[in-house]
């Protein structure tokens, strides 16, 4: 049979990309639709999650499917040793679709290739997240109306941050013009940069963006994620580079929307939660409809 997994957002074409946006507004009118009613999906957390997860298997329940699985590798055998390969092996034969989350880089394209079932990269390192993306895109299109030439500023971890990697190798899509605010320490790579270069789009790179703020349709704020750091000295010295707060926000465009992935630790203070620019709560809301059409797509569920 014929398996189609999502390991990185350049998995899906521009046309499948606006399908299952199309999918997710279905999902939202009416979330409880009992299409999975006899399938069993595997939901695999080598990393911590409160989102992906719980709103992947909210989304699963909704859709009347089981969930077998762990969160957390140390209560299953890889705690005896059992290796990546073999855990998917038999993961693939007790389900029907794998959603993984997984430390290291690659592990989820590793894991698609052994597994006879779709395999869901739910995060890969400081690689992708793709699902991610999809409800970012779903959040843009919806608060924006479009998803064409839209100023998205990029602030905070653009190095270690998989979100910001496939959030920008999906925008690139829909001309999009790109700042990135980082400090030194964390630029965004230079591979993505030249994947910007290769299709001729604009980016600009900066350190404080106080003085542009005005010009951004989409702020996606992230957080300097402390267990990508192999030095804690050097986490020190940049965790705090960010700070977004309400007096910041005065003179940006009237439909601006602060996006950021969460968890967020301290680069959106708490007083910005109550300005209708922040959106950042809608958006992880939106995951549990965008995963409900990613989970029917890749399962090839027609409705
Ligand atoms: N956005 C996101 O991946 O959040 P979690 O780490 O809580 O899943």
């Amino acid at each position: 049979m014929k398996k189609r997994s999502l390991v990185s957002i350049d998995d899906f074409s521009t046309e499948e990309i606006i399908k299952i946006l199309d999918l997710a507004a279905e999902f939202e009118k009416e979330p409880v639709r009992k299409l999975l009613d006899g399938k069993v999906v595997a939901t695999l957390f080598f990393e911590p999650s409160t989102r992906t997860r719980l709103s992947f298997e909210s989304a699963i329940n909704k859709l009347g499917g089981k969930i077998v699985g762990f969160s957390d590798a140390t209560n299953s055998s890889v705690s005896k040793g059992e290796t990546l390969h073999d855990t998917i092996r038999m993961v693939s034969s007790y389900s029907d679709l794998i959603v993984m989350r997984h430390p290291i880089e690659g592990s989820a394209r590793y894991a698609s290739e052994i597994s006879s079932v779709p395999v869901i990269n739910a995060g890969d390192g400081a690689n992708q997240h793709p699902t991610q993306t999809l409800l970012d895109l779903y959040s843009i299109r919806k608060t924006q109306g479009t998803l064409e030439n839209l100023n998205i500023f990029m602030v905070g971890d653009l190095k270690y941050g998989r979100t910001v990697h496939s959030l920008m190798m999906a925008m690139s899509r829909w001309n999009a013009t790109f700042n990135f605010i980082a400090p030194e320490e964390l630029r965004m790579p230079d591979e993505f940069k030249l994947y910007l270069d290769n299709i001729g789009l604009k980016y600009y790179e900066h350190t404080d963006f106080t003085d542009i703020i005005s010009k951004a349709d989409i702020i996606y704020m992230t957080r300097v994620q402390k267990e990508r750091f192999s030095d804690p000295m050097e986490y020190e010295k940049v965790k705090n580079v960010y700070v977004l707060r309400n007096s910041m926000l005065k003179n940006t465009k009237p439909n601006m929307k602060i996006l950021h992935p969460l968890p967020r630790v301290n680069e959106i203070h708490v007083d910005v939660d109550a300005n209708p620019k922040a959106y950042y709560f809608e958006q992880a809301l939106n995951g549990v409809y965008t995963r409900q059409a990613i989970l029917c797509t890749l399962l090839e569920i027609n409705f």
